[in-house]
């Protein structure tokens, strides 16, 4: 994760830069990358991945969900580093685009795309869209037929495989927004349409399973399922799809208590079922795609926030309980609320030696879900104008903030070398109150 050291007089340094530098240049809260440490886990991904299925046949691409954390900064580099652009919105693929990331490695998903967003897509040549509706089938189609061009798809597919933390569930998940069901039906319709539209050409299925997964048996199963899909598709109309995506969710460690896996291993774990698959259905195996987000940016990034209320809170079982009150919260990090995600804080501008107490990170926002960290052990001397370090932000942090509360949400600081680069400025109350018209 984000290369981060306590120096000799206890102040915490990332890339080289001591947070109280960071902070007094730039401000708190402050969303803080390493740029190194991005990039090496973005070309780990590459690497491994054209490692493991190099003897393949398809080979293999992985493309960066920039849902995660995207500006022009961080799609240059995920790009240099051998990676392609996943992206969900117009949005997204602007910042893709601006980037100089090429058309062809980009890719644009959506379970409710726009007829501008799609032409814009096309437009720009994407690799590949991929469809989430038999709607869709026609939407894209009518696009591209008006646009005079053959649009590239895939077709996402509910394997019935649902994952996500340490479990899957291997029936059911139906009863939700994406992708078309396998064992419903929908998603063989869909194929059947998109083959029958000359504007649409049909690269594969796609299978995404959840997030934060950290147990490979979910992609496994899908990876069959989708497998089996297109062996039994090429069977009946003797077309064999070139590719098959599965998606992306691999999971991080957000407090150091789990050891994810690494790219290397996923990327073999995958492989060796594709391999063992194929072989079984007598196909030759697809290029394989992949679409890693938050194992990519997230251990890369922390948030930097400054203290200042600190009170303690008796419990009901006599305990006491510190809540440390910060200048961000639930504007910048909606996770812990949204997911009762677990992160951990540390004091970053000094050491002490005091003893540990319990402590929750809380922030500014008037509402009692407010929590940046539900449970850390802190320092009892922790007081007004320290600052605090909370890891693993990276990722779905800026990539969700919100202005509630008409707070201005916090910029996006790079560090390498021991040198800072704002990718994202800070937003000030005159960019708030530019929209307001009054
Ligand atoms: N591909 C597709 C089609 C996806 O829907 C997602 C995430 C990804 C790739 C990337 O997943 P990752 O590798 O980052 O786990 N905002 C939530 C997670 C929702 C992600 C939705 N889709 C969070 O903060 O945990």
């Amino acid at each position: 994760s984000a290369t981060v050291r306590r120096g000799a007089d206890g102040v915490l340094a990332v890339g080289g830069l001591p947070v109280t530098a960071l902070a007094e240049r730039y401000g708190t809260p402050l969303y803080v990358l390493d740029e190194a440490d991005l990039r090496a886990r973005a070309r780990a991904f590459a690497d491994a991945f054209g490692e493991a299925f190099a003897d393949l046949g398809g080979g293999a691409d992985v493309y960066y969900a920039g849902k995660a954390f995207l500006s022009v900064a961080v799609a240059r580099w995920v790009h240099a580093e051998g990676l392609r652009i996943d992206t969900t919105t117009g949005g997204e693929l602007a910042v893709a685009l601006r980037a100089g990331v090429p058309g062809e490695a980009i890719g644009l998903h959506g379970n409710n795309k726009s007829d501008a967003e799609i032409e814009r897509a096309l437009r720009a040549g994407v690799g590949r869209i991929v469809l989430d509706s038999l709607a869709e089938v026609e939407q894209v189609a009518a696009v591209a037929a008006r646009l005079g061009v053959r649009a590239p798809v895939m077709v996402r597919v509910t394997t019935g495989v649902h994952a996500g933390g340490h479990e899957f569930i291997s029936t059911a998940h139906e009863d939700q927004k994406f992708g078309l069901s396998l064992a419903g039906g929908a998603a063989r319709a869909a194929l059947d349409a998109v083959a029958a539209r000359p504007e649409l050409d049909l690269l594969g299925v796609h299978s995404h399973i959840g997030s934060q997964i950290l147990d490979l048996a979910g992609f496994e199963v899908a990876a069959r399922a989708l497998l089996a899909l297109r062996a039994e598709i090429a069977e009946q109309t003797g077309r064999l799809m070139p590719e098959v995506d599965l998606g992306g969710g691999y999971g991080i460690s957000y407090t150091g208590d789990v050891a994810p896996p690494t790219p290397h291993e996923v990327a073999h774990a995958l492989a060796d079922v594709v391999r063992r698959a194929c072989a079984d259905l007598g196909t030759p195996p697809p290029r394989i795609s992949v679409e890693p987000g938050r194992a990519v940016v997230g251990p890369a990034g922390l948030t930097l926030y400054r203290v200042g209320t600190v009170k303690p809170v008796r419990l009901d079982d006599g305990a006491q309980r510190r809540y440390v009150s910060v200048d961000g919260g639930m504007s910048d990090n909606i996770r812990t609320a949204l997911y009762d995600a677990e992160y951990t804080a540390a004091l970053a501008d000094h050491r002490s030696t005091a003893p540990l107490v319990p402590a929750r990170v809380v922030g500014k926002h008037c509402e009692s879900g407010d929590v940046v960290v539900r449970d850390v052990a802190l320092p009892n001397d922790v007081a007004r104008g320290d600052l605090l370090a909370v890891p693993a932000t990276g990722a779905y942090g800026r990539s969700m903030a919100s202005n509630y509360n008409l707070v201005p949400r916090p910029g996006v600081v790079a560090v390498a070398d021991g040198q800072a680069r704002v990718l994202v400025r800070r937003e000030t109350e005159e960019d708030l109150l530019a929209l307001d018209e009054g």
